[in-house]
C-alpha cells in the first residue's frame, strides 16, 4: 500500500477523495493526521500552482507522497471571480467572521438583477501529486453550471447550494450524483488513472 497524504483540512473534500480513490492500492492519510501545524500560503495565481504549493510542502515535511486539490468557482458575470480566491471571497467586506453562508449571500447580492442566461459559472479543480523522488502528476477537471437565485439543498459543502447543473443545485444531489459530474470528480478520475499507471511501474 502506497501511503499518500491528502492535502486538505476540509472534511467534505476528504470524504470525496476517499470515495473517488476507493479500490486503489493506496492508503489515504489526512493532513490533520501527519502535520496539522503546517500552514501553506496559497500565493499562486492559478489553481495548478496552488495545488503544487500544498502538495510539495507536505511531501517535503513528511517524506510521503502528497496530493492536493485547489479548486474554486469562476462566475462569468463577475469576470471569473472569485476564482483562485474562492475560499477567501469577500473577506474585505465580511471580515474574519465570514462563513460559506455569508459568502454565498454576497455572490447572490452581486448577481442581483442578472438574468439566468448570464449567470453561467464553472467549478474548477486542479490536482497535483508530488512523490518524494520528485515525480509529479497534475490533472484538471471543470464542471459547467450557473448560479441560481437562491440557496437550495443541504448536501455537500461550500458553495454547493447556489451552484446549479440543470434544475438542481449540487447540494440537492447525493454524493455519488455530484461525483459523476463535478470538477473534482473529473479531475480525480483522471488522477486515479494516472496514479494506477504509476503504481504499475
Ligand atoms: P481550496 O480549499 O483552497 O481549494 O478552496 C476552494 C474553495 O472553493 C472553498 O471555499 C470551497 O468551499 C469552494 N469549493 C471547492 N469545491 C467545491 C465544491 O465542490 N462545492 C462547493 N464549494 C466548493
Amino acid at each position: 500500500m502506497l501511503k499518500i497524504v491528502a492535502a486538505t483540512k476540509n472534511k467534505g473534500k476528504l470524504e470525496e477523495f476517499r470515495r473517488l480513490l476507493e479500490g486503489l492500492a493506496v492508503e489515504l492519510i489526512s493532513w490533520a493526521e501527519v502535520c496539522p501545524e503546517l500552514e501553506v500560503e496559497e500565493t499562486g495565481t492559478t489553481f495548478e500552482q496552488n495545488a503544487l504549493l500544498k502538495a510539495a510542502a507536505i511531501c517535503e515535511r513528511t517524506g510521503l507522497a502528497a496530493f492536493a486539490d485547489d479548486s474554486g468557482l469562476c462566475i462569468d458575470a463577475l469576470n471569473g471571480e472569485p476564482g483562485v480566491y474562492t475560499a477567501r471571497y469577500g473577506a474585505e467586506l465580511l471580515g474574519a467572521g465570514a462563513t460559506d453562508d455569508s459568502r454565498m449571500d454576497l455572490v447572490l447580492k452581486r448577481l442581483e438583477g442578472v438574468p439566468k442566461e448570464r449567470r453561467t459559472a464553472r467549478f474548477v479543480s486542479a490536482i497535483c501529486c508530488v512523490f518524494p523522488e520528485g515525480k509529479r502528476l497534475t490533472c484538471r477537471g471543470e464542471c459547467e453550471g450557473y448560479i441560481g437565485f437562491s440557496k437550495e439543498g443541504t448536501e455537500g459543502f461550500g458553495y454547493d447550494p447556489i451552484f446549479y447543473v440543470g434544475e438542481r443545485s449540487f447540494a440537492q444531489m447525493s454524493g455519488g450524483e455530484k461525483d459523476a459530474i463535478s470538477h473534482r470528480g473529473k479531475a480525480m478520475r483522471r488522477f486515479r488513472e494516472e496514479l494506477a499507471g504509476f503504481l504499475k511501474q
